[in-house]
């Protein structure tokens, strides 16, 4: 309430008006962080506001400012509002790390707490090369695109290609032991090769592969994801286990093409399911045809695979597994790839863009499992 004498705004409207503001990456409010470094209140209505930034050149500090500026212009009798920056020291950051992940020895993953609102999926293959990869990207960009906040793994440790198809050169920032991921297109992403000097291949084994996993989903800062996509390595080894085990509720998007070889070994993909008791959300057909000129359809590695992997799939596990989508085959999907600008985005008219943009409206459009979530409703006797 402003001062009934003198008009000036009150400090503790101000403050409150402040516990509004939050940080952008963080998502917490500004005076919970200790980003609040001082706030002054002078006479003719004018109020200063001093606030911490986590690390010098921060890219939100724009954001933040406009935050701060348009948080406090509403206290009544505020006459205009200076935000002034400064950036936190060692001891202010670890505080900061401590606030928002609590003393435990163990990093905690987010996304595996009860209540967790981030659906996440774990894009599965059998073989390489058969498009989980491109499907991975392109469905970060469309759903990034539709509003949601999404975030990548590159968890393919041999064929970290991510990066590269999002058009990221960035190196993740550290902040004590947080990592800042990059962004591209509004998808956050992290990949292993990332961590690991120009091209030189990760020759990590079980455990450390395990501790690196870990990492990605703790350390590195996420905020508020709508959706987590994991882009495995082909087959179903140990990644695909520690990431049952780090994230038991990641549910697996199977990725095949339409040849029944392919599909066969999808379908071993899709089928450590069973074993780790993960959900299997349905399958992808990549590469399905490719439409010739006169408006015809070449099936150049024949047909039937994806509907055969989802049948199959649907009786090994008991429960429906839909096959989501055909994306044919296009220059475009691999040109854009390699251009670092996801298909969707570059040529959205395009028959392969279209087939991904579907899929990824039915996985935004799909509701989570409400099991063990908090509704946050108090529930209302009539
Ligand atoms: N629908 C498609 N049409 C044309 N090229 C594609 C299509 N999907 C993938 N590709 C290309 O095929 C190659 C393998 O795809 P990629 O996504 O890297 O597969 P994976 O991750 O399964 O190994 C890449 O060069 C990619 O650009
Ligand atoms: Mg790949």
């Amino acid at each position: 309430m402003p001062d009934q004498l003198t008009g000036t705004p009150a400090l503790d409207a101000v403050n409150a008006a402040l516990a509004t503001v939050q940080d952008p990456e963080i998502n917490r409010p500004l005076p919970e962080l200790g980003m609040v470094k001082d706030v002054q209140i002078e006479a003719d209505g004018t109020v200063r506001v001093e606030v911490y930034l986590t690390v010098a050149g921060c890219p939100m500090r724009q954001t933040i400012t406009d935050r701060v500026t348009e948080a406090v212009s509403g206290v009544p009798g505020v006459t205009a509002v200076q935000v002034g920056l400064d950036v936190m020291s060692d001891e202010q950051r670890a505080e900061l790390r401590r606030t928002v992940r609590g003393d435990a020895a163990d990093p905690v993953i987010p996304f595996s707490q009860p209540g967790s609102l981030t659906r996440v999926y774990a894009v599965a293959s059998g073989k390489g090369g058969v498009g989980k990869s491109s499907v991975t990207v392109n469905l970060a960009a469309a759903l990034a695109k539709r509003g949601l906040s999404v975030g990548v793994v590159d968890a393919d440790i041999y064929g970290h290609s991510v990066p590269r198809m999002l058009g990221v050169e960035d190196k993740p920032t550290q902040v004590d032991n947080m990592i800042m991921p990059p962004q591209a297109f509004g998808v956050k992403v992290i990949s292993i090769g990332m961590f690991t000097p120009g091209n030189t291949p990760v020759v990590w084994r079980g455990p450390m592969l395990h501790r690196a996993l870990q990492q990605f989903l703790a350390d590195v800062w996420w905020g508020d994801l709508d959706v987590l996509l994991l882009d495995l390595p082909p087959g179903t080894g140990d990644v695909a286990i520690s990431i049952a085990q780090l994230l038991p509720n990641a549910e697996i998007l199977v990725v095949t093409t339409p040849q029944l070889a392919a599909a066969e070994v999808a379908e071993r993909a899709g089928a450590i399911a069973t074993q780790t008791h993960q959900q299997v959300v349905g399958v992808i057909e990549n590469m399905s045809w490719l439409e010739l000129p006169d408006g015809s359809r070449m099936e150049v590695f024949g047909s039937g695979g994806g509907q055969t992997v989802s049948d199959a799939l649907t009786r090994t596990l008991g429960a429906r597994v839909p096959l989501l989508g055909q994306i044919p085959l296009d220059t475009r999907v691999r040109e854009a790839g390699d251009a670092g600008a996801p298909v969707v985005l570059a040529e959205p008219g395009s028959p392969a863009a279209q087939a991904m943009s579907a899929v990824a409206e039915g996985l935004a459009v799909r509701q989570r499992g409400l099991s063990g979530m908090s509704l946050g409703l108090t529930p209302v006797r009539h």
